[in-house]
């Protein structure tokens, strides 16, 4: 298969007396650049985290991936409908296009480490047409930069997360799962901690009847940290990290009996119900990600920490 560069794109399009305005911009945050380029391949993400963009999926393959995207246009407030086709040109380089009109817009992320916290995304464009449509480049040029502002302050916390976690010994499979399609399996835990982390916790039982609504449980941040909900006298113990890529969790993710994460919508039940009123004080909820036992003096939680187990052909 062939896949064209920027610039070759770009080429193909001059020779066919395209005329091109070209600019771009940048963020720079802490994280790795596989964080970002998950981010750009995440497919499920854009109907739950942006507000101004919805997206139809059309197709949405290995490398490749092609939806419709419907743009509410800044200034002017409008909905408008893009085609538009992202595939991996090479590691950590994306290319965009679609049209509109007379015009053609050719985008390139490239996601570069800039030191050992740190990564840069630059983001290019080119903005192509015939004749005198040429003069309005400027505009679209403003509308797109007003565009890129509001989708970063959506995106990058997200980036900026993954990177935080990665600090506290946490890592991620799609890390080596490098696919728009693989962005489409939310019900896998695609966290994981480094051996030698650890991934399990025990959590003293006086402690659980002893917390308060909001109480932090665990450690401070990560895959084996916990909050505590209380609703007449009953308390609730819920994971703070969302066992897919990563995303925080706290109350205002709760409906009813159940977290939905802001990130892809993925379903979690609390870990365990704790009733200071009961015989049966620690009533352990089943959870596919999570093992908890009763231990006498306290509540064990063993995280999986083996993200193969989602796989199709999983074999111990
Ligand atoms: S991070 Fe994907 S559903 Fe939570
Ligand atoms: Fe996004």
């Amino acid at each position: 298969m062939s896949k064209k560069s920027y610039k070759d794109l770009i080429d193909s399009l001059e020779k066919e007396n395209y005329k091109f305005n070209f600019f771009y911009a940048e963020t720079i945050g802490n994280h790795l650049p596989e964080d970002s380029d998950w981010n750009y391949k995440d497919v499920p993400h854009s109907k739950f985290v942006h507000e101004d963009l919805s997206s139809i999926q059309v197709c949405t393959l290995e490398d490749t991936s092609g939806s419709i995207n419907i743009l509410k246009l800044p200034f002017f407030g409008l909905s408008v409908p893009l085609a538009t086709i992202n595939y991996e040109q090479s590691r950590f380089n994306q290319i965009y296009f679609s049209s509109f009109g007379p015009y053609i817009l050719i985008v390139n992320t490239i996601s570069k480490k800039i030191d050992s916290e740190k990564t840069k995304v630059k983001t290019s464009y080119a903005i192509g047409s015939k004749g005198l449509f040429k003069y309005f480049h400027k505009i679209i040029e403003r509308m797109i930069l007003k565009n890129y502002n509001k989708l970063m302050l959506e995106d990058v916390p997200m980036r900026q997360r993954r990177g935080e976690l990665r600090k506290s010994g946490h890592k991620f499979y799609s890390d080596n799962k490098t696919s728009f399609k693989f962005t489409e399996e939310i019900n896998r835990a695609n966290v994981y901690l480094d051996e030698g982390v650890g991934s399990e916790i025990n959590i003293k039982k006086s402690s659980l009847l002893s917390s308060k609504k909001g109480d932090r449980i665990g450690q401070s941040s990560g895959i084996l940290s916990f909050f505590i909900t209380e609703e007449d006298n009953i308390k609730k113990l819920w994971p703070t990290t969302c066992s897919h890529e990563g995303a925080y969790l706290d109350n205002n993710c709760i409906k009813g009996e159940k977290i939905f994460c802001p990130w892809h919508n993925k379903i979690t039940k609390p870990l365990l119900i704790i009733s200071e009123n009961e015989k049966n004080k620690f009533n352990i909820l089943p959870c596919v990600d999570y093992l908890t036992t009763d231990e006498k003096e306290t509540i064990k939680i063993k995280f999986r920490n083996d993200p193969k187990y989602y796989d199709k052909n999983y074999k111990q």
